[in-house]
């Protein structure tokens, strides 16, 4: 089942409305850094590739949902040749991508990793962006840092996310956290979008998400296993240290040097 069959169409309009996502610069930063080709492994409606490529910077994104991908292809229809031809995409599963060409850059952003729910699942997805990689590539990717009192509390509970306005339509996004599994570490949930005009309920779409959570000593496992080295940490995308009270887990990694 693809869980962003609803929200690919609400995505963009409600990542624009949410404050504090400092992610964008974050990769931007690196892609400039390092320069192409990149690699972007749930790369979603493009909110991060589309800007990378608009900066004449190569790029290739994969996802497994049509309906992200079909609002991004979309998007690219608008943008000029110059940057159509930086763009390459793939319908596929990051567990099982397999690609000749090497990339200098792999990026996982926005916590696409947290759909990997089983350590079978998450070591096939960190091989497959070990073996994209050339042989200085970096491979960074974000996920939370669970606060477990947070994650574990409210199930049941739906709170208002944010909202935004489109034409004379008010949407606003819910969500709802319908139960945790503390052993495996994930939970799921939903999210839901409501339509208003004139003050009036007019529409209600919701998809159901799952994600997994990881600690940092898991992390670093299953770097071990895969043959991963960390080169840098960050807490958050203002690259403040990694710290226990962080709200983000952020890895920049290359291949294990032997
Ligand atoms: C939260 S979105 C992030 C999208 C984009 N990277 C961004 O920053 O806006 C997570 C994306 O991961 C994709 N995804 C989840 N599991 C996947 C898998 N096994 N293979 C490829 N893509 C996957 C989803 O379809 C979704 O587009």
């Amino acid at each position: 089942m693809d869980s962003y069959r609803i929200i690919a169409n609400y995505y963009d309009r409600s990542y624009e409305a949410k404050p504090h996502l400092e992610d964008l610069p974050f990769y931007i930063d690196f892609a400039n850094q390092n320069g192409g080709p990149i690699l972007e492994l749930g790369c979603g409606t493009g909110r991060i590739l589309l800007p990378i490529a608009r900066s004449g910077i190569e790029i290739t994104g994969l996802d497994i949902s049509e309906y992200m991908l079909a609002v991004l292809k979309e998007k690219l229809a608008d943008e000029t040749n110059e940057v159509k031809a930086k763009v390459t995409l793939h319908h596929g599963d990051i567990r099982s991508f397999k690609t000749e060409k090497k990339y200098a850059l792999v990026t996982i952003p926005f916590r696409a990793l947290q759909h990997m729910y089983s350590i079978s699942d998450q070591i096939a997805a960190l091989n497959s962006a070990k073996d994209s990689l050339s042989g200085n590539g970096l491979l960074i990717f974000d996920v939370f840092n669970p606060h477990f009192d947070k994650v574990y509390a409210g199930i049941g509970e739906e709170y208002l996310d944010f909202e935004w306005t489109s034409g004379d339509s008010q949407i606003k996004r819910y969500f709802r956290k319908d139960s945790i599994d503390k052993k495996n570490l994930s939970f799921t949930g939903a999210f839901i979008f409501r339509t208003y005009r004139d003050n009036q309920l007019i529409l209600e779409e919701e998809d159901p998400i799952k994600m997994s959570f990881y600690t940092f000593p898991h992390l670093q496992l299953l770097f071990k296993i895969v043959g991963l080295e960390i080169v840098e940490t960050f807490g958050s995308f203002k690259k403040e240290d990694l710290t226990g009270n962080s709200p983000e887990m952020i890895f920049v990694l290359r291949k294990e040097q032997k």
